[in-house]
């Protein structure tokens, strides 16, 4: 597998004002997505999982920049790119589906329009091919009737339909990567289902690598090879997604596992976790978890934990301050 995707050392920055210091929101990440992968980064709400994608875009709104780090795209720096050159990117290569559609969708405007409008950006000019191109995608994404679509708005389709499209969307022009920012988070359990069955088949049969963003780790065991643990803009544990699952390390992942949340619980804290994640600016010295660590000793809040490797694929950043069981693991 050869690499799509890299990002070193990547810091995200947000002011209120010019010239006031930059709050870091992200902070120092290190990601790899290669050729047909599927890898998920997984944390609560406000960890900086949607700065991050939003980041690989070039689409973070103002005052929130990309302040450290770089990120490079097939071997293309991203982060250096010129707009035009992003924009010949943006679509065509990588591409993305947000959590609402109904953000994401015009709703003045027809859904045939709207899925087109990629190939036309990337240079599609004959009406007759496009129609075309757009009823071969409406079809591989599962929506019935396609002829009918093409003149329907967007409030006529329900939400599985809608996310149905905006993936159509995103795929029209067979991007090599495709982040996903929650999917499904806005769906029932079984549509949720639906669209996971719909974004493996298109890694498949396509070869897409997907970055899959979620803060549910029940989903993103369904549909992901490696993962990426989020905490306060930082990965604080990484590896395949059934290291992960079998030996959690950090205590933030142990608590995400043991409380993989409903839609109900959306938003709210962590049943086993007290306390909440830190908002931007309000990080102290030490590890930004140790406060609602169950481990946490005086180093944490002192000092930034190091990243450690338990084996060749998976890592955490912590002291690992009981050190008997990880050591264990690490000889395994
Ligand atoms: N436009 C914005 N202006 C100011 N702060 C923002 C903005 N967008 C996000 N943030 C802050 O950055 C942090 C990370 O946000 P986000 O990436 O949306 O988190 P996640 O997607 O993991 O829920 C949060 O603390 C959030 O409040
Ligand atoms: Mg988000």
């Amino acid at each position: 597998m050869s690499e799509l995707l890299s990002v070193e050392h990547l810091s995200i920055g947000i002011r209120s004002r010019p010239r006031r210091p930059w709050l870091l929101a992200v902070e120092d990440i290190r990601l790899r997505v290669r050729t047909g992968e599927i890898v998920g980064i997984v944390g609560e709400s406000g960890c900086g999982k949607s700065l991050t994608a939003l980041a690989l875009m070039g689409l973070l709104p103002p005052g929130i920049e990309v302040v450290a780090g770089s990120i490079s795209y097939a071997g293309q720096r991203l982060d250096r790119a010129r707009p035009r050159e992003l924009n010949q990117i943006r679509g065509k290569d990588i591409a993305i589906v947000f959590q609402d559609p109904m953000t994401s969708l015009n709703p003045l405007l027809r859904i045939g329009t709207q899925v087109a409008e990629p190939l036309l950006l990337h240079g599609w000019h004959d009406a007759a091919k496009v129609r075309e191109r757009v009823l071969e995608i409406l079809t591989k994404v599962g929506l019935p009737q396609p002829e009918e679509l093409l003149r329907a708005y967007p409030h006529q389709l329900s939400g599985g339909m809608l996310q149905r499209v905006m993936i159509a969307t995103a795929i029209i022009c067979k991007p090599r990567l495709l982040i996903a920012d929650e999917p499904t988070t806005a769906l029932d359990v079984t549509t949720q289902a639906q669209i996971l069955q719909l974004l493996r088949h298109i890694n498949r049969v396509q070869d897409t690598s997907i970055l899959f963003i979620s803060h549910d780790l029940g989903v993103i065991n369904q549909i992901c090879d490696r993962l990426l643990v989020m905490y306060a803009g930082s990965f604080v544990e990484r590896g395949p997604v059934t290291s992960i699952f079998w030996h959690p390390v950090h205590e933030y992942t142990k608590g995400l596992l043991g409380s993989i949340p409903t839609r109900h619980s959306k938003g709210s804290p962590l049943a086993n976790i007290p306390g909440r994640v830190p908002a931007v600016g309000e990080k102290t010295a030490g590890c930004a978890f140790a406060p609602r660590c169950p481990r946490a000793s005086a180093l944490c809040f002192s000092e930034r934990p190091p990243e450690l490797d338990l084996s060749e694929t998976h890592s955490v950043k912590c002291f690992l301050n009981d050190l008997e069981s990880e050591m264990e693991y690490a000889r395994i």
